[in-house]
């Protein structure tokens, strides 16, 4: 199906996978509209693309950027950080827990009745997710002992568990799909070793990271058929355990399936972010 004439909102649409998708979708005749953290460099990085201020680590930003958005076509919550060291989000949330799940939940809430269909952008890190149904909101919002990849895994298991709670919920009166880009050469890479003070090793993932990894363009893929593929589903690549080719649709992760979990982070996060999820 073709997304000419359709609006899409897309989270972090100025780097990456998200740009991709962005500048695809824009090719097909869709009307695209990306929701940055800064403005002006989104606007260099992404020219001819309206873009918004949204900041995902400040829920005040979250609710500006959704009062201020009218009705969509599809939001697709693909913004994310990974690693780096411990820090904090505006409300003191864990950073990554705080941008890539408790950010996106807050928006998808916000929208809920004006978006008709959503995706959600997760990792085949959520298969080494630990989130299980005796998970507390402490232990999200203030990890105990931070382990930057471990953390990380879990917010993107909390992708997965969110999208399958969701369409449970909810199911095809706002189809819900999560999707996984595989391994693709990206800014997420390159920030990780900077925020770990490891830029010297910049220069270096440069040269290898794209004769390795698959492109941005080939991890755009999986968003795109996300935006078409059923209510439930989890599309995302199937060659070399995942990380590249083209997009299928595929099993759920365990880690992502498991509904007593899905329940318990759904409670967690309507508990965290003082708003009611959708219903
Ligand atoms: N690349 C991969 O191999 C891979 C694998 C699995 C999953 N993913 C997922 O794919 C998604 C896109 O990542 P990518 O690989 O395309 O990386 P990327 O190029 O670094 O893009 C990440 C985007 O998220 C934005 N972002 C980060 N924090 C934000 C915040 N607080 N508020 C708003 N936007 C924020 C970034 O904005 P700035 O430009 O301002 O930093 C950037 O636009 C992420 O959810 C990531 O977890 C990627």
């Amino acid at each position: 199906m073709t997304w000419g004439g359709r609006s899409v909102v897309i989270t972090g649409g100025n780097s990456g996978i998200g740009l991709k998708a962005a500048q695809a979708l824009r090719e097909q005749g869709a009307d695209v509209t990306l929701g940055c953290r800064d403005v002006a460099r989104s606007q260099r990085d992404a020219p001819g693309f309206e873009v918004r201020q949204l900041d995902l680590a400040d829920l005040d930003s979250v609710q500006r950027f959704a009062e201020q958005t009218g009705e969509v076509d599809a939001l697709v919550c693909n913004a994310g950080v990974m690693g780096g060291p411990m820090l904090m989000t505006t409300q003191a949330l864990e950073r990554q827990m705080g941008t890539n799940h408790f950010g996106h939940a807050a928006l998808i809430a916000r929208l809920f009745g004006r978006t008709k269909r959503i995706v959600l952008i997760s990792s085949i890190a959520a298969r080494g997710g630990r989130l299980h149904p005796g998970s507390t909101a402490e232990e999200l919002v203030t990890p105990p002992a931070y382990d930057p990849m471990s953390v990380y895994a879990n917010t993107k298991q909390a992708n997965l568990l969110f999208a399958q709670e969701l369409h449970r919920r909810v199911g095809d009166r706002v189809p819900t799909v999560a999707a996984h880009p595989g391994v693709s050469w990206t800014n997420l890479f390159l920030r990780q070793l900077r925020e770990n003070g490891q830029g010297w090793l910049v220069p270096a993932a440069k040269v290898l990271g794209p004769s390795v990894l698959q492109s941005a363009t080939a991890g755009a893929r999986p968003t795109l058929m996300a935006l078409d593929a059923p209510s439930g589903s989890f599309v995302g690549p199937k060659l070399l355990n995942q990380w590249r080719g083209r997009p299928h649709l595929l099993d759920v992760y365990t880690t992502g399936s498991d509904p007593v979990t899905a329940a318990r982070l759904w409670e967690i996060t309507e508990e965290v972010l003082g708003i009611p999820l959708p219903s």
